[in-house]
C-alpha cells in the first residue's frame, strides 16, 4: 500500500455492499487510487455477479483467499452480523486494515481480541455506523457545545423500520438477526456521540410480529422484533433508545436533544433539523430554526443532501473517511472503542430480560 495506491478487498456482496462499497471502487478516494482487488462472497454467483459488475480483478469464495492475496491491503467486511467477529479477528491476523460493518462482534470478548489483534498489527479498524461523519450530528455536537441547550438532560434516539422482506437471516438468530445489533445500533451510535458514554443501560424487548412474510413465505421470528432502552449517561442526561421492526411508516424525528434552554430534532440523513433556543443570542434568533451542515440557519425545512453521484465519494462518507485515515495515518472515526462502547451497551440491555435489573456499563471513550 502506498499513499498513491490502496488495494481493496470486499467482503459480502450483498445489499449493503451493493449500495455503499461496491460502486465507491475503481477511482481516486482522497487523492489515492482505490482498486477493488477482489471480492468474496460464500455464494459463488454473488461473488462473480459482483466481481464483473464493479470490475474486480478476481473473486473468492473463501475468504481466507482473499485474505491472503497479496494486493489486499484493506478490506471491507459488509457480511451478515454473525460473521463479523471472524472475519475482522482473521483480517487483523492478515495485517489488513479493515472497514467492518455494525456491530463489530456480538459479544466484548470478541471485540476486546479484534482491538487487540488490530492494535498488534498495526491496522487502522472502523466500524460502521458512521452517524459521527455525518455533517448534521457534528453541527449538532457544535450547537450542543455552543450552550445553545443550556445543560443537555434527555437524549432519545430512534432506528426503526417495517422489516426487511428479502432477508430471512434478521429475523432468526441462528442466522445472527437481532434489533438490537441490526438497528438500536444506530440511535445508540448518535446519542453517544451526542451525550458521551453511559453509564447505566435498562430495556423491554418483544417479538411482536412472530411470523413474517419473507421472499414470499411464511417465516417464524424468534428473535425480539422491538426493543425499547433507556439508559442513564455518565455526562448527566438520560436516554431512551426504541429500534423495531414494526414501524412503518413514521414522521418523528430519529434523535431529539432536551436542554434547560432549548430542544433540537435531527432527522438524518434527511432533513429537517430543527433547532429552539431560548438563547436570543444564538444565530441572532430566538424560536425555531432550521441550521444547516455548513453554517448558518434557513428559517424553512432544509432540502435533502445531494444525491451521491456514482463517481463521487463524498469526505463524510464511511469509504472516504477510512481511505483519507489510511492515506493521512489517522485514527478513524468510529474506531474501536466506541463501537465497544456501543456493543457494551446492547450486550448489556440483552441481559436485563434474564437479570430483571439495570445493567452496568464497564467500558467507556474518550473526546470525539
Ligand atoms: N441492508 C441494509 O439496509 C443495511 C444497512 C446498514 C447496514 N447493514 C449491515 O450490513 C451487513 C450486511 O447486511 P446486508 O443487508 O448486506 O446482508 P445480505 O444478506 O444482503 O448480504 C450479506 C452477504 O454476505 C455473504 N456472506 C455471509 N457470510 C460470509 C462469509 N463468511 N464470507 C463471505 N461472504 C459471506 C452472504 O452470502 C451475503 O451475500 C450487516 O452487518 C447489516 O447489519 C445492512
Amino acid at each position: 500500500m502506498t499513499t498513491e495506491h490502496i488495494g481493496l478487498g470486499v467482503i459480502g456482496c450483498g445489499t449493503i455492499a451493493e449500495l455503499m462499497y461496491l460502486p465507491q471502487t475503481n477511482r481516486r478516494i482522497h487523492g489515492c487510487q482505490v482498486d477493488l482487488v477482489a471480492v468474496s462472497d460464500s455464494v459463488e454467483s454473488k461473488a462473480a455477479g459482483a466481481a464483473q459488475r464493479f470490475s474486480a480483478r478476481r473473486y473468492y469464495v473463501d475468504y481466507r483467499d482473499l485474505l491472503a492475496d497479496p494486493e489486499v491491503d484493506a478490506v471491507v467486511i459488509a457480511t451478515n452480523i454473525a460473521s463479523h467477529a471472524e472475519l475482522a479477528l482473521a483480517a487483523a491476523r492478515a495485517g489488513k486494515h479493515m472497514l467492518v460493518q455494525k456491530p463489530l462482534a456480538e459479544t466484548l470478548d470478541e471485540a476486546d481480541e479484534i482491538i487487540a489483534e488490530a492494535e498488534r498489527m498495526g491496522v487502522k479498524l472502523q466500524v460502521e455506523p458512521a452517524h459521527m461523519l455525518n455533517p448534521f450530528c457534528k453541527r449538532a455536537r457544535e450547537v450542543i457545545a455552543s450552550g445553545a441547550l443550556g445543560e443537555v438532560c434527555l437524549v432519545q434516539g430512534k432506528a426503526s423500520h417495517g422489516g426487511a422482506e428479502d432477508r430471512p437471516w434478521l429475523f432468526q438468530r441462528a442466522g445472527g438477526g437481532s434489533v438490537m445489533l441490526d438497528l438500536a445500533v444506530h440511535a445508540l451510535t448518535w446519542l453517544v456521540s451526542l451525550a458521551g458514554p453511559a453509564r447505566r443501560v435498562t430495556a423491554f424487548s418483544r417479538t411482536s410480529v412472530p411470523t413474517r412474510k419473507i421472499n414470499g413465505e411464511s417465516l417464524e421470528v424468534d428473535i425480539e422484533d422491538n426493543v425499547t432502552l433507556l439508559l442513564d449517561f455518565e455526562a448527566g442526561a438520560l436516554g431512551t433508545v426504541v429500534a423495531n421492526y414494526v414501524t412503518v411508516a413514521d414522521l418523528t424525528p430519529n434523535v431529539s436533544v432536551y436542554g434547560t434552554e432549548g430542544t433540537m430534532h435531527i432527522n438524518a440523513p434527511q432533513a429537517p433539523f430543527m433547532l429552539f433556543s431560548r438563547q436570543a443570542s444564538y444565530l441572532g434568533q430566538r424560536g425555531w430554526l432550521a441550521p444547516t451542515a455548513e453554517g448558518g440557519h434557513q428559517d424553512r425545512l432544509l432540502s435533502p443532501p445531494r444525491e451521491l453521484g456514482s463517481r463521487e465519494v463524498p469526505p463524510h462518507s464511511s469509504m472516504g473517511h477510512f481511505i483519507e485515515c489510511l492515506v493521512e495515518d489517522q485514527d478513524p472515526v468510529p474506531g474501536g472503542a466506541v463501537a465497544r462502547h456501543v456493543l457494551e451497551i446492547m450486550v448489556r440491555a440483552s441481559e436485563v430480560e434474564s437479570s430483571g435489573q439495570a445493567q452496568r456499563l464497564d467500558t467507556s471513550f474518550g473526546p470525539l
